[in-house]
C-alpha cells in the first residue's frame, strides 16, 4: 500500500486501546531495523522526520528511503510525518515534498500564535489529505535545536484543549503529562511520575480525539549499562517506565515518540562491537549488529509498549 496519513491508523488504535509507535529516522540502518520489526509483527507505523534529520540527511535521501521501506514492507501501513516543524514554512515544504502527516510545534509561542499557525497549517494540509499534530503545554529537554529548561517546561492546561482543536481544526494533540526529550527525565532517586489527571481530562474534554506523548523513550536499561560498559558516560540516564507508556496507549494516546532508544540501542551495539573487534573497520560489521538491535528493541516495544501488533 503507499504512504498513508496517520486518520485510520488512530481511529483504530483509540477505539482498540492500543497506540501506534512513531519512530525518529536519520539514516538507512535506522529506517530498515524499524520496518522489519513492523513488518514481521503487522504493525502499522510512523516514521517521523526532524528538522535536524532533514538537515543532516537531506529531504530527498529521507523521503526516497521512507518509500523504498513502503516498496519493501507492502503489508503495513507506513505514515511519513514531519516532528516537531517549528514553522508554516517547514510544514508547508514536507506537505509539498511527499509527507503525508505533519507537526507544527508551536508549544514555545503565545497561545494566540500557536492557534493562529496551527489553524494555517491545517488549513493548508487538508488540501492534500495530510494529517496534522500540535502541541500544547512544553516538555522539557532537548528537541529539535530548542532546548527547554526543566524550570521553563509546563504540563497542559486542560481547559485550553477544546478551544484549541475547534480553533485550528488539528488531527491530534500532543501534551504535557511529565514526559521529556532525551536520556535524562528524572533526576536519580526521583520517582518516574507522569499526570495521568490530566491525560483523563483531556480526554474527557476531547472525547475520541487522538493524543500524542512525545518524549516517551523508556532509555532502556540494558543498553545504558552496555554504553557505560564500553566506554561511554551516561550515568543516571532515566526513561519513562514501560508499563506507564501501557497505560498511556490504553487511554487516549494514539501515537509514542520513541528517538532516544533508538539512538541507545545503535551506540550501545556499536560500542560493544569496537571494544570487542578492534581490528575491524568495514562499517558494515558495525552498522548491521546495530540495525538488529534496532529491529529487536522495536519489536519489545510494539509487543510491550505499544500494544499494536496484528493491527496493520
Ligand atoms: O524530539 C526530538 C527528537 O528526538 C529529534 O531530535 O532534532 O536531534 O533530530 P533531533
Ligand atoms: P525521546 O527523546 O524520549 O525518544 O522522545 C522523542 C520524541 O519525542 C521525538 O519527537
Ligand atoms: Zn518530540
Amino acid at each position: 500500500m503507499p504512504l498513508v496519513n496517520t486518520t485510520e491508523m488512530f481511529k483504530k488504535a483509540y477505539t482498540g486501546g492500543y497506540a501506534i509507535g512513531a519512530f525518529n529516522v536519520n539514516n538507512m540502518e535506522i529506517v530498515q531495523g524499524i520496518t522489519e520489526a513492523c513488518s514481521e509483527l503487522k504493525a502499522p507505523v510512523i516514521l517521523q522526520v526532524s528538522a535536524g534529520a532533514r538537515k543532516y540527511a537531506n529531504h530527498t535521501y529521507l523521503t526516497k528511503l521512507v518509500e523504498a521501506a513502503v516498496i519493501e514492507n507492502p503489508d503495513i501501513p507506513i505514515a511519513l510525518h514531519l516532528d516537531h516543524g517549528p514553522s508554516y514554512e517547514l510544514c508547508k515544504d514536507c506537505i509539498d515534498g511527499g509527507f503525508t502527516s505533519v507537526m507544527f510545534d508551536g508549544s514555545s509561542k503565545p497561545y494566540e500564535e500557536n492557534v493562529e499557525e496551527a489553524r494555517k497549517v491545517a488549513q493548508y494540509a487538508h488540501k492534500y489529505n495530510v494529517t496534522v499534530e500540535a502541541e500544547l503545554g512544553q516538555l522539557a529537554g532537548i528537541e529539535d535545536e530548542v532546548s527547554v529548561d526543566a524550570d521553563k517546561a509546563h504540563f497542559t492546561d486542560p481547559a485550553q484543549v477544546q478551544d484549541f482543536v475547534t480553533r485550528t481544526g488539528v488531527d491530534s494533540l500532543a501534551i504535557a503529562i511529565g514526559t521529556s526529550h532525551g536520556a535524562y527525565k528524572f533526576k536519580p532517586g526521583q520517582k518516574p511520575q507522569l499526570r495521568f489527571d490530566i491525560l483523563k481530562e483531556v480526554a474527557e474534554r476531547l472525547p475520541g480525539f487522538p493524543i500524542v506523548l512525545h518524549g516517551a523513550s523508556s532509555v532502556i536499561p540494558e543498553f545504558v549499562q552496555q554504553i557505560n560498559q564500553y566506554g561511554g558516560q551516561m550515568p543516571d540516564a532515566i526513561g519513562i517506565p514501560e508499563e506507564m507508556l501501557r497505560e498511556a496507549a490504553k487511554m487516549a494516546v494514539c501515537k509514542i515518540n520513541v528517538d532516544s532508544d533508538l539512538r541507545l540501542a545503535m551506540t550501545a551495539t556499536i560500542r560493544k562491537y569496537f571494544a570487542e573487534n578492534p581490528s575491524h573497520f568495514d562499517p558494515r560489521q558495525y552498522l548491521g549488529p546495530a540495525r538488529t538491535a534496532i529491529k529487536n528493541m522495536v519489536e519489545h516495544k510494539i509487543n510491550v509498549v505499544l500494544g499494536c501488533a496484528g493491527k496493520a
